[in-house]
């Protein structure tokens, strides 16, 4: 199961060359644990089979207003039956005629006919996005609470020009469609996730570094503005894509870099997720130049041996702050054994609100996209405990578990 179990989805097609992804895009989006029903326009039908969406669907597909058959699917049912409708592609005509409140097939009739969100992923040629007209639909459409935009991505498109227009990847589309379900009970709250290793350069080719892949933590960021946080993401050295929702992103490399750009972040910051797996020590010298493995004679050099310094405590640095009371600081424990001793013995040296005690050297739990395990700590020692789940789902248990003292800093926000 993921982030739409037991989610009822309509997925709209538009009559565009991104038609041809839906049949992946069902796929995922049943992975995510939706039961999806696909209504398609009959300009849909010319890039896509609707044998192949019946087919990964497991439902009929509606793409006829009209039809009189025994199978008819009647727009008002489908409607009725959904949670929500995504619409991917949203071509400049579907936009048009929803924006214009036109219903001339089953598509526009059962987006007229619902009362669920809608989710819509614009997917067109950049000069046609870029047209005013698109642009003032969009913009209309945006302005009422139904309709949520996924801005389209920036790469090749059909037409042979690089720019925005893309159709986002399903793992996009399906965070959106998370966020646009969730209860907001965040909003107003300011949080910062932390998340990734840091690197501390021994030369310019070199580092000392770990594991980190940031997965967590950006499932985290991810799952806090789902709920209507405002989150900046302070992230190290990894690949990952910003998650949906999030409203800012600083990259950092080192541990004094991330410390510079959280002191600078703190004083409009509510809450404080350190999941970033701070390097312990740096080389106590960076050297300019590339260490060489020959001396100036050709010859092989002796081995440098790398004096160490310790890197600044991130998160003491900032429970030392004499504003400290009014930021919740959560902190994240690594432990093999004795977990939740460890982690409050954490908790206490580093002044913080609540600590995540993670289970390490368990099978495919720890860094990198697998599961994770894991018992949080409050600082008044009741504690919660989380099964074993993809690190996705863990997020959401987690801010879900954070959630009634999370609101109560978000309305104190919203009342300063
Ligand atoms: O002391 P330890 O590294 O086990 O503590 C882990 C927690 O402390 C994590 O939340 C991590 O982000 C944070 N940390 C930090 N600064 C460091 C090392 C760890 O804030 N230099």
């Amino acid at each position: 199961m993921g982030l739409l179990a037991t989610r009822r989805i309509l997925l709209g097609l538009g009559g565009g060359i991104a038609a041809y992804k839906a049949p992946e895009l069902v796929r995922r989006l049943r992975d995510a644990g939706a039961e999806v029903r696909v209504v398609m326009s009959a300009a849909a039908a010319r890039f896509v089979s609707k044998l192949s969406l019946e087919v990964v669907s497991g439902f009929p597909v509606g793409d006829d207003l009209w039809s009189t058959d025994d199978a008819r699917i009647v727009h008002t049912d489908l409607a009725r039956d959904s949670d929500l409708v995504i619409l991917a592609p949203a071509t400049a005509d579907l936009i048009g005629k929803i924006r214009h409140g036109l219903a001339d097939d089953l598509l526009t009739t059962t987006v007229m006919a619902a009362k669920t969100p809608v989710l819509v992923c614009p997917a067109m040629n950049t000069e046609m996005l870029d047209n005013p007209l698109v642009q003032d639909n969009i913009a209309h459409l945006r302005s009422l609470a139904r309709y949520t935009f996924l801005e389209p991505g920036v790469g090749l498109l059909a037409c042979g020009i690089t720019g925005p227009g893309r159709q986002p990847d399903p793992p996009e589309i399906i965070e959106a469609a998370a966020a646009v379900l969730a209860d907001k009970d965040l909003r107003g709250l300011a949080a910062i996730v932390s998340a990734g290793p840091t690197r501390e350069p021994i030369d310019p080719v070199r580092f000392i570094g770990n594991h980190s892949t940031g997965t967590m933590g950006f499932a985290i960021a991810r799952a806090l503005a789902a709920r209507g946080a405002t989150v900046t993401l302070v992230a190290g050295p990894v690949s990952l894509r910003t998650p949906v929702g999030v409203a800012r992103r600083v990259d950092v490399e080192t541990a004094d870099e991330m410390l510079a750009a959280l002191t600078e972040l703190w004083p409009s910051t509510d809450f404080l997720a350190m999941t970033a797996a701070v390097a312990d020590y740096r080389p106590a010298q960076r050297s300019q130049e590339k260490i060489k493995k020959t001396d100036a004679s050709g010859d092989s050099a002796m081995p440098p041996t790398l004096a160490l310094a310790r890197t600044p405590d991130i998160l003491k640095t900032l429970a030392a702050r004499p504003d400290r009371s009014r930021v919740m600081l959560l902190g994240f424990a690594a432990e093999t054994h004795d977990v939740i001793d460890y982690a409050k013995a954490k908790l206490v040296d580093k002044d913080l609100d609540a600590i995540l005690a993670n289970r390490v050297g368990v099978p495919e739990s720890g860094f990198g996209p697998g599961d994770n395990i894991g018992t949080l700590v409050f600082r008044d020692g009741t504690f919660v405990e989380f099964a074993r789940a993809p690190k996705e789902l863990f997020a959401d248990a987690l801010v879900a578990a954070l959630a009634p003292r999370l609101t109560h800093l978000a309305r104190r926000s919203a009342h300063a």
